[in-house]
Order: structure tokens, then sequence, then C-alpha cells
């Protein structure tokens, strides 16, 4: 079954994405982007286009923009100037309801799973679909459950989010991202708080669903065994700007010195604490 075909509700103003065609334009352009907080300058000039259907992971010291990068990407916070394109629009250029409709075609997994305290599992994998859709409850049932046995949670349906580990915190809030089949998947941070076993499994679950959703996914990390596990490609972010990108392969084979100082964890080289 497939959410995205379902009509109904506002996702109607842009014309739906046939499911074999998903992700082969152009999916996310951030252009130049500038963004201060007060007289804190925090982007300052990232350029950077995510390939479609692959998985680009973010990397980059913490404070240094990437959560803030995410934000500009699902349309929470308005660029100073450049540029976000999301399948070929200006999302700043478009009216509020098309941008409400752009962010239905976005996943995002936040740091901690972000799930409702009072909701157990099943009712938080379900919350965007009795938000979003009409669907009868027995279908709901059907999508929900497939995606908790997606990623391990089947068995942890009735459960509440104080009572599962950290780690199955983040699969229930990666199951919720994908209930509405979303085009992108942004992750922030998925592995952080969590340990060594853990975050392998969680990236063996990414890994799993991307290869049977072929999605466009977005990682944010800086667990440098997490980038080497999932990333097609890699962007190194310091200081609001991209300091590289390339294919995963050549990112963990390069000489570049900021690469090279990142992913040793030197605190000597190009990349300096302010
Ligand atoms: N809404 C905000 N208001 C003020 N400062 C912010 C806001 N969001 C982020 N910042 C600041 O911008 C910088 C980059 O933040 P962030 O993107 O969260 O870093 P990270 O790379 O660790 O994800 C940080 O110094 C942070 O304090
Ligand atoms: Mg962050």
């Amino acid at each position: 079954m497939d959410p995205q075909s379902r009509g109904g509700d506002s996702t109607d103003v842009l014309p739906a994405v046939p499911q074999d065609g998903r992700g082969t334009g152009a999916v996310a352009k951030v252009r130049d982007l500038y963004k201060a907080f007060g007289s804190f300058q925090v982007m300052r000039g990232l350029t950077l286009e995510f390939k479609p259907r692959a998985i680009t992971t973010i990397l980059g010291p913490s404070g240094t923009g990437k959560s803030v990068l995410l934000k500009h990407m699902v349309g929470l916070l308005e660029p100073d100037s450049g540029t976000v394109e999301i399948f070929g629009e200006d999302i700043w250029k478009v009216r509020e309801r098309e941008r409400a409709a752009l962010r239905k075609r976005f996943g995002v997994l936040f740091q901690d799973g972000a799930l409702f305290g009072s909701m157990n599992v099943y009712d938080n994998v379900a919350f965007p679909l009795r938000k979003h859709t009409d669907l009868p409850e027995a279908e709901i049932r059907e999508i929900v459950m497939e995606r908790l046995k997606e990623v391990g949670l089947e068995a942890a349906e009735k459960k509440a989010p104080n009572e599962i580990s950290g780690g199955m915190k983040k699969r229930a809030g990666f199951a919720r991202a994908l209930v509405l089949n979303p085009e992108i998947v942004l992750f922030d941070e998925p592995d952080s708080g969590l340990d060594p076993v853990r975050t392998s499994l969680l990236n063996d679950v990414i890994l799993k669903v991307h290869g049977d959703d072929k999605g466009t996914y977005v990682v944010v990390t800086h667990d440098i065994r997490t980038a080497r596990k999932v990333s097609d490609y890699v962007g190194l972010i310091w200081q609001g700007r991209v300091v590289y990108y390339g294919a995963a392969d050549d990112a963990f084979a390069s000489d570049d010195p900021f690469v090279r100082q990142f992913l040793a964890g030197d605190s000597v080289g190009p990349l300096g604490m302010d």
C-alpha cells in the first residue's frame, strides 16, 4: 500500500511523484545560504546539492551549523540570503500552503526521536497518518505495523517512550518519520547517545530501509563509523560552509587536510575551535 497515492488533503497542490520516478529529478539544492542569529553568523555561504536516492552524510564539529542546515531544508528556518530548492521549487518563493505541502514530502528524525511521552509507540507512529490523512484505522494499522516491523519494534507497540531504550526510541522515531512515505529523510545525529552496538544496529536499519524505499537520505553525524557505514556521499561542514564534498570512497581516502583532521579527530589542523 502506497501512502503517496492517497488524495484528500493539501498535498494535492503538488503533482504526485510517481513511485518509479521518485527521487530522479533535482531533489534538494542549497545555494549560498547565509543565516545569522543576532550578531552570530552561523551559515556563511553554504552550497550543497543532494543526489537523488543517495545517502549523503553531513559531518562537522558541533556548533558548526548542521542542525541549522537541516532546519532550512525542511523550511523551519528562512535564509537571510541564498536559496533552498526542494524538487525544483525555491521553498521561500512559494506560498505557505505549498511550503507546507513540500514539508510533508520530508521525514525527519530528530536527535532524541522526539516521541510524544503521553502516547505509546503505536500511537506515536500512527500520529502523522491520523493528522494528515483520512485513512481508516485498519489501513493505518497496516502501515504502522509494517513500519514497526521494519525497524524491529513490532513487539513494542504498546510500550510508552519511557519504557524503551534510547536505541528503540530512535527506531520508533524513524518508523514515524517513514509512515507518510517521504521522498527525503533527514536524520539529525541518529547515533547520538547510543553505544557502538546500538549505533551499528540502527545503521543497519537505515541501510535496509533505504534499500527498500530508495529515498534521498541526509544523515548528520559526527560518528565516523556511521559515516563509513551508510554514506554514498560525504559533505564536511565547518563554520557554516562546505569545506569538502565527495563520494564516500574518495572522502575516506582523501588527502584533504580538513577531511584528514576530522576523520583522525586531531586537534591540530585547519578545523580550529572557533
Ligand atoms: N534558533 C537559534 N537561535 C540562536 N542561535 C542558534 C539557533 N539555532 C542554532 N543556533 C546557534 O547556531 C550554531 C550552530 O548550531 P547547530 O546547527 O545546532 O550546530 P550543530 O552543527 O552542532 O548541529 C550554534 O552556535 C547554535 O548555538
Ligand atoms: Mg546539531
